[in-house]
């Protein structure tokens, strides 16, 4: 039988104290399918327990960081199908309790720019984009970005974001403290490996402990939690089944008499 946590779609390696998790699933920009989700909590989960693990590092293959949570997946869930492994990957991230390094080289859709919120540092090509269309699907924020990014960006900026779909550029979300750094797309992974693996050198007790008190863990699990069910009720509305066919048949969704 198949290990339902592992898939060729996400790979892990693990080398001198920190674990890759990296999207691999170029020709579909990284959508995250539900195999993708379970393989990478997994991962998480290990990483949690193996003393030897010390940093994870998010990356991914090809030009894109990913587009998001895979819309046929969604799209089934909607008509009653398997409920999104999206939730279950995005409360391990939020309680993963080791430092997590994010490399960033294009497109960062959805929970692509929302996982960010729940990395400690990140890095990103110059002319990434970054988005969060969740209200273009008829959907709302998710991980806890609803109180994560106002924070961060403040209200009118993150509303544009979620209610309008607009997106910032790597060099914007490094100016406005999504990213530490926006680089040459070249340089994204290299410098996401060197900060990852002097992290790796550090005290990790005391890493850890900054990173617990950087961070009010059971609000955000709340307020995750809470955006779950709604989004949940959100995926089997009308408005949202017009938005993933729309995808599906490569047209403009039409909201107009729904
Ligand atoms: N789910 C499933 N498939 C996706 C996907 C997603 N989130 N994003 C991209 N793909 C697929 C496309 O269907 C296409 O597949 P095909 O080659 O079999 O037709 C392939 O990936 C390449 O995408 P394409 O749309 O041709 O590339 P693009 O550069 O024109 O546009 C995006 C890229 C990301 C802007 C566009 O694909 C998009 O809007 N995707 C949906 C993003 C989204 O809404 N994510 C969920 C957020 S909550």
């Amino acid at each position: 039988m198949t290990d339902p946590t592992t898939t060729d779609l996400v790979k892990i390696s693990e080398a001198n104290g920190v674990m890759e998790i990296v999207w691999n699933r170029p020709d579909k920009k990284n959508a995250l399918s539900n195999a993708m989700y379970r393989a990478a909590t997994a991962a998480l989960a290990r990483a949690v327990e193996d003393k030897s693990i010390r940093v994870v590092l998010l990356a991914s293959e090809g030009d894109s960081f990913t587009s998001g949570n895979d819309l046929a997946d969604f799209a089934a869930a909607s008509m009653g199908g398997e409920a999104p492994a999206a939730h279950g990957f995005i409360e391990a991230i939020i309680q993963f309790p080791k430092p997590i390094v994010a490399a960033v080289p294009g497109l960062a859709v959805g929970v692509g720019t929302t996982m960010l919120l729940h990395c400690d540092l990140v890095f990103v090509a110059n002319d990434a984009k970054l988005t969060t269309p969740f209200v273009n699907l008829a959907l709302v924020p998710e991980a806890a970005s609803s109180m994560l990014m106002p924070a961060r960006i403040g209200h009118a900026r993150s509303f544009a974001m979620f209610a309008l779909g607009d997106g910032f550029t790597g060099e914007q979300a490094a100016q406005l403290g999504l990213a530490n750094a926006a680089l040459p797309k070249e340089q994204v992974i290299p410098a996401a490996r060197e900060a990852a693996k002097k992290l790796a050198l550090r005290p990790m007790g005391a890493v850890m402990a900054a990173k617990k008190l950087m961070r009010d863990g059971e609000k955000i699990l709340a307020q995750s939690r809470t955006e779950s069910a709604i989004f949940g009720e959100r995926l089997r509305s009308a408005e949202a089944m017009e938005a993933f066919t729309a995808f599906r048949e490569k047209r403009a969704p039409d909201f107009s008499k729904l």
